[in-house]
């Protein structure tokens, strides 16, 4: 299986978790993969493990993202792939969301997304790279929660910004496409149970447990079902797709 061969890729957020059985299953493809984290011990652990590489990068910052992306051309000769993966996760009543948490899921979640877009788009479009961008998104995405307002919000612009940017970048062939997931196992979840337990007064594993057996296929999401559609949309089997946000999220939604 080698349908990225010869392909090089850049990951933020890819230390743990999602960001990580993407940068996993890339490798197993033939691609050259670079972890781009903030949290840079784990990103070169995760990536001395999977045979990639590790870049430190805080996607709210302008000079860290030139930099890891200078760093990454530099190592690989050009990037081919680019996943923006990286987020954060908060919960909050209206009532009590503060400025400080706002403006930080925004500047990771959204500013992060376009800004390592267009580092990336950038450096595609001055070499002729017709690339491949993919956002992740969430079905946080796709509506309001009453509890996760800043994040679902954020999401809503993810997609909105996949739209936008895959409408103003495949002139040059590059194709932008974003991944809505629904639930997903890992410790973003035990994050996000957490929040639940607090605001639902919900027993620890309590919400977790709900919404796995609420998804209609029957159980949270692994990190693993989702590396189908991200090899999916790196290959040139998705040169036609533009601007598209897919569902992987066994069932939980359909648009
Ligand atoms: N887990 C889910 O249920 C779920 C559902 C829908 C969407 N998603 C989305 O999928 C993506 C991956 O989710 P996950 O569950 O693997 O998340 P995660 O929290 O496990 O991993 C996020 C990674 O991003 C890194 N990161 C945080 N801030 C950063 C910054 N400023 N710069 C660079 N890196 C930074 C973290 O160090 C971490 O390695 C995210 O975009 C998330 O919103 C996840």
């Amino acid at each position: 299986m080698t349908r990225l061969a010869g392909k090089t890729a850049l990951i933020t957020g890819a230390a743990r978790g999602i960001g990580l059985a993407f940068a996993k299953a890339y490798v197993a493809e033939g691609a050259r993969v670079m972890i781009a984290d903030i949290d840079i011990a784990r990103a070169e652990a995760a990536a001395a493990e999977i045979g990639a590489q590790a870049v430190a990068m805080d996607v709210t910052d302008q000079a860290s993202i030139d930099a890891a992306v200078a760093t990454t051309v530099q190592a690989f000769g050009q990037i081919d792939i680019l996943i923006n993966n990286a987020a954060l996760f908060t919960a909050a009543p209206i009532v009590e969301v503060t400025r400080a948490d706002y403006e930080r899921v925004f500047s990771i979640n959204v500013a992060g997304t376009l800004f390592v877009m267009q580092a990336v788009a950038q450096h595609m479009i001055d070499h002729g790279i017709k690339g491949k961008i993919i956002n992740m998104a969430s079905q946080a995405g796709r509506r309001g929660e009453a509890l996760v307002s800043v994040y679902c919000a954020s999401k809503a612009a993810v997609i909105s910004l996949t739209q936008s940017a895959g409408l103003n970048l495949i002139e040059h062939g590059i194709n932008v496409n974003a991944i809505a997931p629904g639930v997903v196992d890992g410790e973003h979840w035990d994050g996000v149970d957490a929040f639940f337990a607090k605001y639902e007064n919900k027993a620890p594993g309590q919400k977790k447990t709900e919404v796995g057996a609420a998804v209609p296929y029957g159980r949270m999401g692994t990190a693993e079902d989702l590396t189908g559609m991200a090899i999916f949309l790196a290959s040139e089997e998705a040169n036609y797709i533009v601007a598209q946000t897919y569902n992987v999220d066994g069932g939980n939604w359909m648009s």
